[in-house]
């Protein structure tokens, strides 16, 4: 008999869509014999402080129930798995709560504020043996998850460069304030950093997953509009994130990477990109073109060698299989499903090798986000703790 997963999901904003998105779509896409094996998601309840709006969030996404506090829905009898999608601030007291209560624990990025807060989560949940998953999502898009292939099998020889991007211009306006839904990305208190913690570790996970671990960093950091209104006292007060961030890192693999993030960049909403320069082959993405995979063999003939798209949506590319038929896109929506169907196979055969980030790759590269930060105050090269 396949087994359910009760999912209590916290928090029900932008994540919060996204997350009851995938397990709607999941159990219709990577179909599991409810009658023989596997496990299956059921949408238990939904946890938000507005009643009217969570009981209305319930209702449009197919959830049984829904709560008002948090450490309530924790401790219900009646659920499997706790879905954290509420700002940064609060991952590690929710996820130390749930490990308490023998909660599974899928967890949205970064994984805390900072490395200790995430060692803490990492040491209490690996003694639980509770199953536990990161949210890093963009490894799940059929093209990214294809770089990550054509890379483990060897085919680009000796990697020497690795260079990604995360751009956007939505803060520019000095009238925005701090605090507040969605605008607690700007507010370090409830987000630890800025563009950091928000769209690098993206970046860096992506690369660790393909090319390595990272061994050291230089940054600089900007803050360039230094005050805001916050919404929760209305009062002007200091702005302490980081507005832009650009680093220089080594990977363990003697390869050299850059990486930019910034939200003042006019022009770009998110523009995350990746480029891996190998010996024999190259690769790039970008996500506003996401379903394509940039490819440059050497191996071609001088007059016929140049940079190949790859449109990876054919039955043989990574997940394109259980969605339409070749030649038809996925969207950014599907990287969630597809993280879940990996968490769901995972349980099935828990000795199989997970392809999804726990919180010890996800406190990994919290520990680059940190040392990126510490970089950009010292303006000295920093070293990067091992997770
Ligand atoms: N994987 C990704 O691509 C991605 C994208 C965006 C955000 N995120 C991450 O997801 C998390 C949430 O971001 P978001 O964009 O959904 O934010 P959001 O502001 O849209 O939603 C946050 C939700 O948390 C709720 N909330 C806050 N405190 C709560 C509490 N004490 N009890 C119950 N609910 C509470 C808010 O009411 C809101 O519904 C963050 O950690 C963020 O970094 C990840």
């Amino acid at each position: 008999m396949s087994k359910a997963i009760r999912i209590g999901l916290i928090g029900y904003g932008f994540m919060g869509r996204t997350h009851s998105n995938a397990y709607s779509q999941v159990g219709h896409f990577f179909p599991k014999d409810k009658l023989t094996a596997g496990h299956h998601i059921v949408r238990q309840a939904v946890c938000g402080r507005d009643e009217a709006k969570v009981k209305d969030f319930a209702e449009k996404w197919g959830y049984a129930s829904h709560e008002t506090d948090w450490r309530k829905l924790v401790a219900r009898a009646d659920i499997d798995a706790i879905d954290i999608c509420t700002p940064n601030d609060s991952h590690a007291e929710i996820a130390l709560e749930c490990i308490k209560h023998g909660k599974m624990i899928l967890c949205e990025k970064p994984l805390a504020l900072n490395g200790a807060q995430g060692e803490k989560m990492v040491e209490a949940v690996e003694k639980s043996g509770l199953p536990n998953l990161v949210w890093y999502n963009y490894r799940f898009l059929p093209a990214v998850t294809l770089a990550k292939n054509i890379v483990a099998a060897g085919e680009l020889g000796r990697v020497f460069h690795y260079r990604a991007n995360f751009l956007q211009d939505w803060t520019i306006s000095t009238e925005l304030p701090q605090g507040g839904a969605g605008l607690w990305r700007l507010d370090a208190a409830a987000a630890g950093s800025g563009v950091t913690g928000d769209l690098l570790a993206h970046c860096i996970d992506t690369a660790r997953w393909i090319n390595g671990d990272i061994t050291e960093v230089s940054a600089m950091t900007e803050t360039f509009i230094k005050e805001r209104v916050h919404t929760a006292t209305g009062k002007v007060h200091p702005v302490t994130i980081d507005d832009a961030c650009i680093f220089l890192c080594r990977f363990e693999n003697g390869s050299l990477a850059q990486f930019e993030s910034t939200r003042y960049a006019r022009g770009h909403k998110a523009l995350y990109t990746f480029e891996i320069n190998g010996e024999k082959k190259s690769l790039q993405w970008d996500l506003h073109d996401l379903n394509r995979l940039n490819y440059f063999d050497h191996a071609v003939p001088g007059d016929r060698r140049g940079w190949a798209s790859i449109h990876t949506s054919d039955g043989d590319h990574p997940y394109s299989g259980n969605w339409w038929v070749p030649g038809l896109c996925l969207g950014y929506e599907h990287s969630f499903t597809h993280a879940l169907a990996e968490f769901l196979k995972s349980l099935d055969d828990p000795k199989a090798p997970k392809a999804y980030p726990d919180f010890r790759h996800a406190l990994g590269t919290q520990y680059v986000c940190d040392a990126v930060l510490e970089s950009a105050k010292t303006k000295q090269w920093v070293k990067v703790k091992k997770a």
